[in-house]
């Protein structure tokens, strides 16, 4: 059999590797035989822990210190310029809420967390990133950049902040020969989509609706986008630079997907 293979950067440092689509890369990225830097608040699998290839960094992306740990963790972990590395930015959190309804607060974290803390990612990695054999990174968004969805303002204006950071930091690097992309999934079975789908007051009218208007019939899987991830990593995706990837099961391909009913849609 015919196989396409793919190199995928030897050392990665990962946000957010304890949450949904965090473990997904995680798990493929060490099974594919990269080294992984994680980093989350919260302890690993054990499944990742007993893989050799895995080292945790417990703390926030917000404290300048974790990515200090993070680059003592990847010199530990043998890294040095004559390897290849890739950052990977997966940690996000969510609120849901209306804006006379929301404390400031919230405002404030999901800005730190989502955008700063991989602004301050960027800054920790890019030295070592533009030394490196090959350098990657992914910083993960949501389709929700760029559509606005009711009651997520806070998240979605802190993605798309991070969105544009991330392309006119690629612009400003482009010639350092660091591969940067932002990667931006509509809903998947993971952690804040679940946690959405709790608030809601009818979570299975809720994920009835959200599974209808997929073009695909489906709420995709984090392991879906896990690939997606793997792949604009690699050295595959050597001509995809400054772009935003979506992978959302065809969501934001167009508006209104009417599901059949009015033999709009042509079915299998
Ligand atoms: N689940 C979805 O439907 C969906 C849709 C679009 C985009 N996304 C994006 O995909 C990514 C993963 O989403 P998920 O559903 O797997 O989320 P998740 O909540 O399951 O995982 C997020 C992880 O980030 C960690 N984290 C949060 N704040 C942190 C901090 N300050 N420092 C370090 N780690 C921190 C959490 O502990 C958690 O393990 C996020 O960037 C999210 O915005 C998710």
């Amino acid at each position: 059999v015919p196989t396409l293979p793919m190199d995928l950067p030897e050392f990665i440092v990962l946000t957010g590797a304890c949450g949904g689509l965090g473990e997904e890369c995680a798990r493929l990225l060490t099974l594919a035989g990269s080294t992984v830097i994680g980093i989350d608040l919260g302890q690993p699998l054990d499944e990742l822990t007993d893989r050799g290839t895995y080292h945790h960094v417990l703390g926030s992306i917000t404290d300048e210190a974790t990515w200090t740990a993070a680059l003592e963790a990847l010199h530990f972990c043998g890294w040095s310029p004559s390897k290849t590395l890739g950052l990977l930015g997966v940690a996000a959190i969510l609120d849901v809420g209306v804006l006379l309804e929301e404390d400031l607060q919230i405002w404030e974290r999901t800005w730190r967390v989502n955008t700063l803390g991989h602004v301050l990612g960027m800054r920790s990695l890019l030295p070592s990133l533009t030394q490196a054999a090959r350098g990657s990174i992914v910083m993960v968004t949501s389709v929700d950049a760029r559509f606005a969805e009711q009651q997520l303002a806070a998240y979605a204006s802190s993605k798309a902040a991070l969105e544009m950071a991330v392309r006119t930091v690629a612009l400003d690097y482009a010639r350092t020969g660091v591969n940067i992309n932002v990667l931006a999934p509509g809903p998947m079975r993971a952690g804040l989509f679940e946690r959405h789908l709790a608030s809601s007051n009818d979570p299975e009218r809720f994920l009835a609706t959200r599974t209808s208007r997929q073009p695909i019939g489906r709420i995709v899987e984090a392991r879906e986008v896990a690939s997606a991830v793997a792949f604009l990593l690699s050295d595959r995706a050597s001509a995809i630079f400054g772009a935003v990837v979506t992978v959302d099961g065809g969501l934001t391909a167009g508006f209104d997907f009417r599901s059949g009913d009015e033999g709009s849609s042509v079915h299998h």
